[in-house]
């Protein structure tokens, strides 16, 4: 059993964030929150009452108190991360799309049928996104499925909860050579086998689900296509896959399938835009599209970093909620630069803004803008939400489970020093200095724009701690 105790900051609704200060949370060893205490006069009185609703002991609780300046916030959820592309992190030169796929991204990708060096790769990316808060990934392996099983085998080992996706491509024209699948047959039969084989580690997907990754529109076939989503229908699987990212790509989608009338529409075409399916980017989607993805239920992974690395575009997270498309966030790694959900978060904020000095309309300008509230938002429950855990994951409430990060802020003392510095002057609360004389709104806004993986000391997926900070 397991007791927090201290300050939870969590969203409230889209705009809102809720702290919930003197508060305790109970967690059974199933990793769910059993009770839940607020409003006491301090966090002993909290920590007693969730006690006794519980009938724990003391002695028989693990107890986790945050000390000042620090608070627990729910993990973050990663909507879409190519965890094969790991080591290509922060390479990109100066490529779009289309060529560096080609230049970067199927070399590496193909490169991980040694299984030496996908376990080498998985290990480092799970591990590095766990020490970065992230909770829930939605992963892209390869095609390979004794490689993309074994990234499965180290999400459950390590302990983060995933979405493994064996990625699908059997179209020569958008494949290399030696890498992709020799047909729809072989594209059907590697992801039967990648399912079959979470199933085996994980018979509930307590922890980790397949999820089913036609690469995007131009590296499928249309069997292939058909063929995932007759499996969705099947065994209602989760989809992931891109779309609109890029201007060129866009084209070639016209090209490869004139007979739809646009690249969203593709997949409809093919049964795979569903409730389940999640969409990456959508930069440049017309209202048609937004409409139809909206109808369908379909969700949109939003990835700001990588939109800009690779100069795709800015995506309209506001036009989008406004279409009535429910959004979460993607690192996109390594399109995107960085693993980081807390980069991302703050980078969808500044792309809102580049989209906002685009409009002369003053009142436009600044609904376009996001908020740090609602950045916030997309990296948690708007993600959950996306990938159907809202039941489980994205805040603190009594019955989800215990999704969570320690998040500790730099607190500067009255001689300028920083609590719990050493006689070096050394203190691993990152860039994030407090005063005390912030407001909670403030604090958290200082953490998005100067935080990173140091003040991030502990996280928990399930009740588990999986990652923990000197
Ligand atoms: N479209 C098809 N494959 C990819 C990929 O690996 N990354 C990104 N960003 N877009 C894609
Ligand atoms: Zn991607």
């Amino acid at each position: 059993f397991r007791v927090l105790v201290g300050t939870f900051v969590h969203s409230k609704s889209r705009s809102e964030l809720e702290y919930i200060h003197d508060a305790a949370v109970a967690v059974d060893d199933g990793g769910t929150i059993v009770a839940m205490a607020r409003g006491c006069e301090n966090g002993n009185a909290a920590k007693d009452k969730v006690l006794r609703e519980t009938g724990w002991t003391h002695r028989h609780v693990d107890l986790v108190e945050c000390g000042e300046g620090q608070f627990f916030f729910p993990g973050f959820i990663d909507t879409h991360v190519h965890a094969s592309q790991y080591p290509n992190a922060g390479i990109f030169g100066k490529s779009t799309l289309l060529d560096w796929l080609e230049k970067y991204t199927f070399p590496l990708e193909s490169s991980l049928a040694d299984l030496a060096k996908a376990r080498k790769v998985y290990t480092a990316c799970v591990r590095r996104c766990l020490s970065h808060g992230t909770t829930t990934a939605a992963y892209y392996a390869t095609v390979d499925v004794p490689a993309t099983n074994l990234l499965a085998d180290l999400c459950l080992s390590l302990g983060q909860r995933a979405f493994v996706g064996r990625v699908c491509m059997d179209r020569e024209e958008l494949r290399p050579r030696h890498y992709g699948d020799e047909s729809a047959e072989s594209f059907l039969h590697n992801t039967q086998e990648s399912i079959a084989y979470i199933k085996k580690i994980d018979p509930g997907f307590e922890l980790i689900s397949p999820i089913l990754t036609p690469r995007f529109a131009p590296s499928c076939s249309s069997e292939g296509m058909k063929g995932l989503s007759a499996i969705h229908r099947r065994e209602h699987l989760p989809i992931q896959t891109h779309v609109s990212e890029n201007k060129g790509e866009i084209q070639l989608v016209a090209d490869m399938y004139p007979e739809s009338g646009s690249y969203a529409e593709v997949y409809d075409d093919h049964g795979l835009l569903t409730p389940k399916t999640i969409l990456a980017h959508a930069v440049h989607i017309t209202e048609k599209e937004a409409r139809l993805i909206s109808q369908r239920e379909s969700k949109v992974s939003h990835c700001p970093c990588s939109n800009s690395s690779l100069t795709s575009g800015e995506a309209r997270v506001r036009w989008m909620w406004e279409q009535g498309i429910e959004i979460g966030l993607g690192t996109d790694m390594s399109g995107g630069y960085s693993p980081s959900m807390l980069e991302a978060a703050r980078q969808a904020t500044l792309t809102s803004r580049h989209l906002a000095m685009r409009t002369e309309d003053q009142a436009l300008r600044e609904k376009t803008k996001l908020t740090v509230e609602e950045a916030l938002y997309l990296a948690t429950r708007g993600g959950a939400r996306c990938l159907g855990l809202d039941d489980k994951v994205g805040g603190f409430e009594v019955g989800k489970q215990l999704d969570a990060q320690l998040i500790a802020l730099g607190l500067v003392q009255d001689d300028g020093s920083r609590v719990g510095e050493d006689e070096d002057g050394h203190v691993d609360a990152g860039n994030v200095d407090v005063f005390g004389w912030e407001t909670w709104d403030e604090r958290i806004a200082k953490w998005l724009y100067n935080g990173d993986d140091r003040n991030t000391k502990k996280v928990w997926v399930k009740g588990r701690l999986v990652h923990s900070r000197r």
